[in-house]
């Protein structure tokens, strides 16, 4: 989205099997994207695929990358100690003026920061899944985040095509703080036999208009990261009922079922 946008972006991952895999993703997503907005000009499609292509390198190193960023995002796997390990090499190497953000769904921002010396040079940036169709980036302030980094990830957001709302730095923020506890509500709805997880689904999206019943989005957005968020959560707040762990959503962990990214979660997937 950023490249597509005119950024020159650098993806970093651990392994150049990852990087190509992620560069095919977002080929054909570009591609998904480009057919509906040059449906009448195909050759204009496929130039605007080619020059945002030409704005993404791709790196297996990102102490040796990073110093000619002005923004790292960061959307690494759901786990404070990863991340935090990341965020100091990265400020080590990091030119003085680079903002660093999460796109952590459900950590906190501020205990990131903590493991910097750029507390004020440091935000949240959420983006929602699929990233090139949804228009929300939560832009998270922390007590020692400056305005003017503050400003500069409105920017960015709307620079990117998004609608930016902002949001304090507490657990879940605004969309995920409304929305897992409700996949988990109707997990448990599920769990108690109330209903079959298809009729959830079918009812949510008729009776209440969701593009998606709670049932698909946990397969959409993957079940370990549902699981990561609701498990942090718990350990906050354990005698929250919103945040007990459903032992349904374990087990399939324990599957490895994961959702739609390994073939099978709630529901299977060819
Ligand atoms: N890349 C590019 N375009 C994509 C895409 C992708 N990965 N996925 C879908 N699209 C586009 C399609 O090309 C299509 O475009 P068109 O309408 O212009 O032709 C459009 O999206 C609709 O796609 P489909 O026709 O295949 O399917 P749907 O109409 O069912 O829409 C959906 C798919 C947009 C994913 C819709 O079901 C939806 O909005 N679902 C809810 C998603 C949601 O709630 N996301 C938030 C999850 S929570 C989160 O991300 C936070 C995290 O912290 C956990």
């Amino acid at each position: 989205v950023a490249a597509a946008s005119g950024h020159t972006v650098v993806l970093v991952d651990q392994s150049d099997e990852i990087l190509k895999k992620s560069t095919k993703g977002i080929e054909e997503s570009l591609k998904r994207v480009t057919k509906k907005k040059f449906a009448d000009k195909p050759e204009a499609g496929a130039e605007f695929i080619k020059k945002t292509l030409k704005n993404l390198t791709t790196s297996t190193d990102a102490a040796s990358v990073v110093h000619s960023t002005d923004l790292v995002i960061e959307a690494i796997v759901e786990n404070l100690e990863v991340k935090n390990k990341l965020f100091k090499t990265l400020d080590k190497f990091a030119p003085e003026h680079t903002i660093f953000a999460s796109n952590t769904s459900s950590l906190q921002i501020t205990k990131m920061a903590n493991a910097t010396t750029r507390q004020d040079r440091f935000g949240g940036l959420h983006f929602f899944n699929p990233v090139p169709m949804m228009k929300l980036v939560e832009v998270i302030k922390t007590p020692m985040t400056s305005q003017k980094t503050f400003e500069s990830l409105v920017d960015f957001s709307k620079a990117v095509g998004k609608s930016p709302v902002s949001c304090k730095d507490t657990p879940g923020f605004i969309v995920n703080r409304l929305l897992v506890p409700y996949m988990m509500e109707a997990v448990r709805l599920f769990e108690r036999g109330d209903a079959s997880k298809e009729d959830i689904d079918v009812a949510m999206k008729l009776g209440a208009g969701y593009p998606m019943g709670p049932f698909e989005l946990l397969d959409y957005v993957g079940l370990d990261t549902s699981k990561y968020i609701i498990d942090g959560w718990h350990s906050l707040e354990p005698n929250n009922p919103l945040f007990a762990p459903s032992p349904l959503l374990n087990k399939l962990v324990e599957e490895k079922k994961l959702g739609k990214k390994t073939g099978e979660g709630f529901y299977k997937y060819k």
